[in-house]
């Protein structure tokens, strides 16, 4: 890529659009509809409470030992997770914080509290689970099933695809896949969306990083991913809704 275009592709970084953006000509100023926090589950999906968990899973709760130790790991054992573990880890990295709360607040932050994500699970092993694409309910806290696949082979030969052949996705435990639904922010913040939409993403994957470290799983952030496969992959559109960020699960 020549030097131009790198400089137009920095303009992204900019915090320029502020600077033209008016509240009052938003989509919420205007009166359009908020979003849905959450895509509904069709009526025919089966709802999969996940279990409560307390901090007894943790095999370290010392904060200053999981910052300190986190790192990136791509090296997982074949160990199943279990539905426990699977439940801390996905609420610690978009579940709510207070169920009873209006504004929904959830363990990561988000601007304007808009969290455009919907988290979309490729389980290869979890105790309990068929191999398949998941998505997490975070209001019910909660998963439905996507799509089943009978051959695990086919769902990791996807994976892989997705993460533009980066093995160790594809062979992990769990596959964590974060969509955003960018509407969900535009309705608010219009051009700003973009940019704050890529910097809540990466509070997830923090959340994953230092809540993986505190259950002995490994994690590592996937920028380098391919957007049409890791797109068909959960069946969303490309537009309206996207993959924005991968991370593989598994113990160490
Ligand atoms: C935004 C982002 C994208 C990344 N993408 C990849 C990736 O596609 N493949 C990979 O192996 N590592 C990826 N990484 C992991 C980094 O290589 C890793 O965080 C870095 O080398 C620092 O190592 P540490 O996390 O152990 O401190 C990514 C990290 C971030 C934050």
């Amino acid at each position: 890529m020549n030097k131009d275009k790198l400089i137009a592709r920095r303009e992204f970084l900019t915090a320029n659009t502020w600077l033209t953006y008016d509240y009052t000509k938003s989509a919420q100023a205007k009166g359009a509809a908020k979003p849905a926090d959450q895509k509904p589950a069709k009526s025919d999906q089966e709802i999969i409470n996940l279990p409560e968990f307390s901090d007894d899973i943790l095999e370290n709760s010392n904060i200053l030992d999981l910052i300190k130790n986190r790192k990136t790991q791509r090296q997982y054992t074949d160990q199943a997770l279990s539905m426990r573990e699977l439940s801390f880890l996905v609420w610690a990295t978009q579940g709510l914080r207070n169920k009873s709360d209006k504004t929904a607040s959830r363990t990561v932050p988000s601007g304007g509290n808009r969290h455009s994500f919907e988290t979309y699970l490729a389980i290869n092993r979890v105790e309990g689970l068929a191999p398949g694409i998941y998505r997490y309910l975070p209001f019910e806290h909660a998963l439905i099933l996507e799509q089943e696949f009978s051959d695990p082979v086919e769902l990791q030969e996807k994976m892989k695809e997705a993460a533009k052949g980066q093995l160790f996705f594809a062979k992990a435990a769990v596959g964590f896949i974060w969509t955003t639904l960018p509407y969900r922010t535009e309705w608010r913040y219009s051009e700003n969306a973009a940019k704050m939409i890529a910097q809540d993403s990466g509070h997830i994957c923090q959340n994953l990083y230092l809540a993986a470290e505190a259950i002995g799983c490994g994690t590592c952030a996937i920028g380098a991913y391919s957007q049409k496969d890791a797109d068909n992959l959960v069946s969303v559109d490309g537009k309206d809704e996207l993959v924005i960020y991968m991370a593989p699960i598994g113990k160490v």
